[in-house]
């Protein structure tokens, strides 16, 4: 199962990622008055819903397919109080099903694109269309890809961590071909595993959210909220389901 070897690092690795902190503080802002009831499908070690329910007075459902990934998340909840209330759920992004709708359900820190095939994310997005309220929002981001980066850094190994005793690299092996990326991550030179993901071009996106339920509300282009241009690095799309 991807990210179970990775699991234990999964913090530290992604901290030498430039968008890490600036995701949590984006979710963080946009979230305050999102409703209360919220979902996070990839909750992952609750990086993200963690720092929301130590803040707010929410209840935040996690949905991930890693027990791994959970159990960091669950400890780490247990370990000390929070304003808001957690409930996790081992599932997949296709298939899990909310107790009740949520008023927003977000996906940050590019972890939609680890859905490989457009046919599917739409599937996610109906799945995540019906477990909203009638109104809600679904927020989600992605890097825009840039190809000079792409051809420059392929294949090598990137420092993305390191104190006494660890060191943290990851390469990312692009398939130029099927827009797929095959990043590995090594922990002092030992490899861990490998974790593929895809990119997404704006057009596409909109080709999807055209064939979906939902309108689109705000296209960001950058975590401090900058409206997104054709020369954005990023893409934050939040979209609200018809039939308010
Ligand atoms: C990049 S991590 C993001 C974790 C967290 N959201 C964050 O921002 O740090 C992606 C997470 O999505 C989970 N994931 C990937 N594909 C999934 C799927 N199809 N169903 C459920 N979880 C999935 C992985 O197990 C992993 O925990």
């Amino acid at each position: 199962m991807e990210y179970s070897e990775v699991a234990p690092y999964y913090d530290k690795w992604c901290s030498g990622d430039e968008d890490c902190e600036k995701t949590e503080k984006f979710y963080l802002e946009i979230l305050r008055n999102a409703g209360h009831c919220l979902a996070e499908p990839g909750v992952g070690t609750g990086r993200v819903a963690l720092k929301i329910l130590e803040k707010y007075d929410k209840h935040v459902v996690g949905i991930d397919r890693c027990e791994e990934m959970l159990d960091i998340c669950r400890a780490r909840y247990a370990a000390k109080p929070h304003t808001g209330t957690l409930e996790l759920i081992k599932d997949d992004f296709l298939t899990f099903r909310l107790r009740e709708p949520a008023d927003c359900i977000y996906i940050p820190f590019r972890t939609i694109g680890h859905i490989l095939s457009n046919p599917e994310l739409l599937r996610f997005m109906k799945n995540v269309e019906n477990n909203l309220k009638p109104g809600g929002k679904f927020i989600f981001d992605h890097y825009i890809f840039d190809p000079v980066w792409a051809e420059e850094n392929n294949r090598k190994d990137i420092l993305l961590y390191q104190d006494e005793k660890i060191r943290i690299e990851d390469s990312t092996d692009h398939d130029f071909v099927n827009r797929i990326v095959h990043c590995t991550v090594k922990c002092n030179d030992v490899v861990m595993e490998t974790i593929t993901f895809r990119w997404l071009e704006v057009l596409e996106v909109l080709e999807l959210v055209s064939a979906s339920e939902f309108s689109i509300e705000k296209l960001y282009g950058g975590y401090s909220f900058e409206n997104w241009t054709s020369t954005s690095k990023n893409q934050i799309w939040v979209l609200s389901k018809n039939g308010a």
